[in-house]
């Protein structure tokens, strides 16, 4: 049977590409195309499921083309950061090919979460290249010039604020162009995600002065606007998806109304899912799910990433682990740090996969 099915694989090359879902593949995939050494041309049109305008800006904006590539890894890992003791910890089963597996497909809450959080990468990449001068198209806001007042008193703006509407603009261009194609539930619910993403970042822009006068007086202040790091808008997404609230279409199909009467309406900052959630305890490409099999859990604890939980009652292996590490460290004066090498001991504990030997595959 597996053998008829690979022949069928290897024979019929055309007919599976029809029958392979395009859609589930989009700019996500950048990250792992290298841009840097091949043309544009070559580069655009080897990111599959990009459509037609995504296609346009890619040949037109080569080098930010190149920044949202290098950005695919920063959000990435700050999303896997955001889950890593959870179950579904946005594992990009990248043995797939297909970043994410089929969570792009999907109207779950992670799949929420991971519109908003690529989008935010995307604005803080493209907004960071250009206030380090790497874009010829974008620098340092134009509009933060000559003097203003805050609460503090009158100041002037020098330095380089960071140009966020420019990463704004340019993300919504780009990241929406797809969903903007699609009139369905599921773009509806994209772009509304995209843009709860993109406002994030926006949320955490924060200004920085510096004083000048007699002796740091700060009778004059020069002063810019910068974004946060990007931790503080992986922290504020975490929060949006803690806190998603579940949609339906409304009966014209232009927007949503919440499922539960009882729950608050969406705001613009709020994630928006319309489909629960599988419980990631087993494979399952369609649900975007790598299960729990082999990962790393606390015996201890009695939170998500406790075995009893992370394992969905399939039990644990132990292992014993000796790394070597420095310890007893002193301070010479002056200046070194003397230490020596122990050998640590700690137990190290993996989830099981299913009993019966199916790996896990959920049929
Ligand atoms: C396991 O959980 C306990 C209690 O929450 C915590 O103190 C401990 O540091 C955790 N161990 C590891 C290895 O993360």
């Amino acid at each position: 049977m597996n053998t008829l099915l690979q022949d069928v694989w290897i024979l019929t090359p055309v007919i599976l590409l029809v029958v392979t879902p395009e859609a589930a593949t989009s700019w996500w995939y950048m990250g792992a195309v290298g841009s840097s050494s091949s043309s544009s041309r070559v580069m655009c049109n080897n990111v599959p499921g990009l459509v037609t305008r995504q296609r346009q800006l890619c040949q037109r904006y080569p080098e930010i083309m190149h920044v949202i590539g290098q950005g695919v890894s920063e959000w990435t890992a700050e999303c896997q950061h955001q889950f890593q003791h959870h179950r579904w910890n946005c594992n990009t089963l990248d043995r797939d090919r297909r970043l994410f597996g089929k969570l792009i497909l999907r109207s779950s809450r992670e799949s929420a979460f991971v519109y908003a959080i690529s989008s935010a990468g995307v604005v803080f990449a493209i907004t960071r290249a250009c206030s380090q001068g790497e874009l010829k198209l974008c620098s340092c806001d134009p509009n933060k010039k000559g003097s203003s007042r805050d609460s503090w008193g009158s100041f002037d703006w020098g330095g380089c604020s960071d140009n966020i509407d420019y990463g704004i603009k340019f993300t919504r261009a780009f990241v929406d162009a797809k969903e903007r194609k699609g009139k369905d539930a599921r773009a509806l619910m994209n772009l509304h995600n995209n843009m709860a993403g993109r406002k994030a970042v926006k949320r955490f822009m924060k200004q920085e002065c510096k004083c000048h006068g007699v002796s740091g007086s700060c009778t004059l202040r020069t002063c810019w606007l910068a974004t946060g790091e990007f931790r503080k808008t992986g922290d504020f997404l975490r929060k949006k998806y803690n806190g998603a609230i579940q949609v339906v279409m409304n009966q014209d199909g232009t927007g949503f109304t919440v499922s539960n009467k009882r729950f608050k309406k969406p705001t613009p900052n709020d994630l928006v899912y319309f489909e629960n959630s599988p419980d990631y305890c087993l494979r399952d490409r369609e649900a975007g799910s790598a299960g729990t099999a082999g990962r790393i859990c606390n015996q201890t604890s009695r939170g998500m990433e406790s075995c009893e939980v992370m394992c969905c009652g399939r039990g644990y292996n132990t292992a014993r682990v000796t790394t070597l590490a420095k310890c007893e460290c002193k301070f010479h004066w002056c200046c070194a740090v003397h230490c020596k090498d122990c050998l640590e001991t700690v137990d190290v504990h993996t989830c099981k996969g299913l009993k019966d030997g199916t790996w896990n595959d959920k049929t």
